[in-house]
């Protein structure tokens, strides 16, 4: 059985915000489920680059290098940093447990938690027809 993993992900506001995940899953797989604000246009085919994440210098070391073709892909992006990976080629394991990766561009959705520190976030696909249910305070 896959463990829980959990990370944390921060979009254009800067609060991480945590998600649970199993292991063996890539950050686009996570954002397939619970908006981390991947687009995945290609659906991991290495063609569009739109799940695009910085991680967090403290934990770049501690993914695996990009390959080639990923390294081709982020060449093409306008902006990136040092640490840019593509969420799709990102899977998580259990050494990357509490990983911290920016999603440039990302507005979250999202309820404060009451000691103010993480943020847990709703997942965005919600049954088509029904009202978006009501955010904790
Ligand atoms: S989903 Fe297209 S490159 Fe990752």
């Amino acid at each position: 059985m896959a463990e829980k993993i959990h990370i944390h992900a921060r979009g254009a506001d800067g609060v991480p915000h945590r998600f649970d995940a199993a292991e063996g899953m890539t950050l686009l797989d996570l954002s397939r489920t619970q908006d981390i604000g991947l687009q995945g246009k290609c659906c991991g085919a290495l063609r569009c680059g739109t799940c695009h994440v910085v991680v967090d210098p403290a934990w770049a070391g501690r993914l695996p290098p990009a390959s080639e073709e990923e390294l081709d892909v982020l060449d093409c992006l306008p902006v990136v940093a040092a640490t840019s990976r593509l969420g799709c080629q990102v899977r998580l394991t259990a050494q990357l447990v509490g990983l911290v990766v920016d999603v440039p561009g990302w507005k979250p959705k999202h309820a404060e938690s009451a000691d103010g520190g993480v943020v847990i976030t709703t997942p965005v696909a919600e049954p088509a027809g029904l009202p978006a249910p009501a955010v904790p305070v």
